[in-house]
């Protein structure tokens, strides 16, 4: 059996909607929204899962000079979406109270999901090919409380009253000053694969942070995004210290301090 959405003028298989509808109902979305709806949205997700694939906008003319003139590193500024279990973990700690920002917010698939569950989604997205796809892929099923921004996330002003910051971004080279601009802007826990890797952690941007001499044995974790272990290693299974200053953080000879 095939599913189709007229307005998009999609085809996709009833399985595929029906695990779609079941990820929503265990992350908690969709509390206000009717059924006909979901399968909108869902429908929109999966082109936007399909043309993404297809486009890879990262390897067309231009992107590395563009990239670079955005002070994009790396893998930085490339467009590379996240597992359905990594959506999850960050689906699973939005409140319907949230006003996030979504840093980086590629094809938007991930703004759209949280935008089911809470008051307000802004989503910052640097790569103009990549959010403008998405934005004529999705057309008129844009919600209403989706704010796209095509911008550098490090340029624009963040706008007031902002909860939670959302930053998957596993080759992130500018972590610290994300996390001192969501602080100055008041905002108070940040979701972020960048400083672990591997799976999403839950940052409370307000909690005191130890000075780096005091964590006498065990892994510390720092707000410029390092995280290490110090000490004899007898305590591995320990939680991460947060810390306010490492010694990467310390000015390199020939450059300031890191992430300011
Ligand atoms: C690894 S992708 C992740 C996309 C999305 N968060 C997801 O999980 O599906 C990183 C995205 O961040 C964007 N990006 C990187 N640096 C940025 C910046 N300074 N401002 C806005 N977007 C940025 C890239 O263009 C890319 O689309």
């Amino acid at each position: 059996m095939v599913g189709y959405d007229a307005a998009i003028g999609l085809a996709y298989p009833e399985e595929e909607q029906k695990r779609l509808t079941a990820i929503r109902v265990t992350s908690g979305g969709t509390a206000n929204l009717k059924k006909e709806q979901i399968a909108s949205l869902d429908s929109v997700i999966r082109r936007l899962e399909l043309d993404t694939e297809r486009k890879r906008v990262q390897f067309r003319p231009g992107f590395e000079a563009f990239a670079a003139c955005h002070q994009l590193a790396d893998w930085e500024g490339w467009y590379s979406p996240h597992d359905e279990a990594t959506y999850l973990q960050v689906l699973q700690k939005i409140r319907k109270e949230d006003i996030v920002l979504d840093i980086g917010a590629g094809d938007l698939r991930l703004a759209l999901r949280m935008a089911e569950q809470a008051q307000r989604v802004y989503a910052v997205e640097v790569n103009p090919l990549v959010v403008g796809a998405a934005l004529q892929t999705i057309g008129f099923h844009l919600p209403r409380n989706v704010q796209v921004v095509c911008a550098n996330a490090l340029d624009f002003s963040l706008p007031a009253g902002i909860t939670v910051g959302v930053l998957l971004m596993r080759h992130c080279w500018h972590f610290g000053r994300y996390f001192d601009r969501l602080c100055a802007a008041g905002c108070r826990r940040l979701l972020t694969n960048v400083r672990w890797k591997d799976g999403v952690e839950e940052i409370d941007l307000t909690a005191p942070r130890l000075p780096f001499e005091q964590v006498l044995d065990g892994w510390y974790a720092c707000r410029c995004g390092t995280v290490g272990y110090v000490g004899s290693g007898a305590c591995v299974d320990a939680l991460p210290v947060e810390v306010a200053l490492c010694p990467a953080c310390l000015p390199k000879p020939e450059e300031g301090a890191i992430g300011l």
